[in-house]
């Protein structure tokens, strides 16, 4: 692995594990209780090294995981948390060379989790209908990646205009009104394609739900939360952790099928 450029995000852990973020810069300087770390000090070494700040204390330098990098860097909009972004890429079936349609792109932490797994041959269309969300989720994906990726097309405006062109294989969205991108994703996902929104109220589920039933063009469409309990073992003190992020969404997936009558409803139109 190549050793740390200025540019790159870097996670430091202190003695108590607690983690700083920071991004690299030539003549940078990271600044905490403990002291300050010249990012000289970084730059140029291996992944892992420590580093020691003025007063003496040690740290560890790290690239960032990705779900480090989202639960840490500075956000616009709300987040996609890193337990549901494991199963929006599972059950959504983000698979490598996939077209993927996302809305909205919020602070780009999601955008960054499709990236990744349609990987270079894929395709990832996102649309936020917030020019000033959009403008931070831009600069939240260079602060990971380093750059706008070719296969990443960032759009400012309404999701629901942007179906024809995209042609999507996977539609994910994580926006209050999904139900209007329900029609558009019948007329241009192909067959075999997954609808996937995240929503956090249960009334907004059934809202999805009936939207999606109403085409009568999905089959199997589920709706589930992910619950990630962590433990503390720590010696004879083996038990699950005081604190459990309570709730942060559910997640609906669907997928779109042809009807036996969709030929003819097409011919007789
Ligand atoms: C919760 S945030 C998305 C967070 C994002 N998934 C992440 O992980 O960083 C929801 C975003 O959807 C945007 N939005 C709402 N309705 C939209 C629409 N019809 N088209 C595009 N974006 C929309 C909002 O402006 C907001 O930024």
């Amino acid at each position: 692995m190549a050793a740390f450029a200025a540019g790159e995000a870097c996670l430091l852990y202190d003695a108590k594990g607690r983690t700083y973020l920071i991004r690299l810069t030539e003549g940078g300087e990271f600044q905490y209780h403990r002291g300050v770390v010249p990012h000289s000090s970084i730059i140029g070494e291996s992944e892992g090294c420590f580093v020691e700040a003025s007063m003496g204390s040690k740290l560890v330098a790290v690239r960032p995981r990705l779900a480090d990098y989202t639960l840490k860097m500075p956000r616009g909009a709300a987040v996609v948390y890193p337990k549901d972004t494991g199963a929006i890429v599972m059950w959504a079936d983000i698979y490598p060379g996939a077209t993927v349609l996302e809305a909205g792109t919020g602070s780009g932490a999601l955008t960054l989790a499709l990236l990744r797994a349609v990987g270079d041959s894929g395709r990832v269309i996102s649309v936020e209908k917030r020019p000033d969300h959009a403008e931070i989720a831009r600069q939240r994906i260079e602060g990971f990646i380093g750059r706008i990726p070719d296969n990443l097309e960032l759009r400012v405006g309404d999701v629901e205009d942007n179906f024809a062109d995209a042609a999507p294989d996977r539609v994910v969205l994580d926006m209050p009104e999904p139900w209007h991108s329900v029609v558009p994703a019948v007329e241009h996902m192909r067959p075999g394609g997954v609808f996937c929104c995240y929503l956090p109220t249960i009334p907004q589920v059934q809202e999805v739900r009936k939207a999606l039933s109403k085409t009568g063009s999905f089959i199997e469409s589920t709706t589930f939360e992910v619950l990630h309990r962590e433990w503390t073992i720590e010696g004879r003190s083996v038990r699950p952790s005081h604190r459990m992020q309570g709730h942060t969404g559910f997640i609906t997936v669907a997928r779109r099928f042809t009807r036996p009558d969709a030929e003819s409803d097409q011919e007789s139109s």
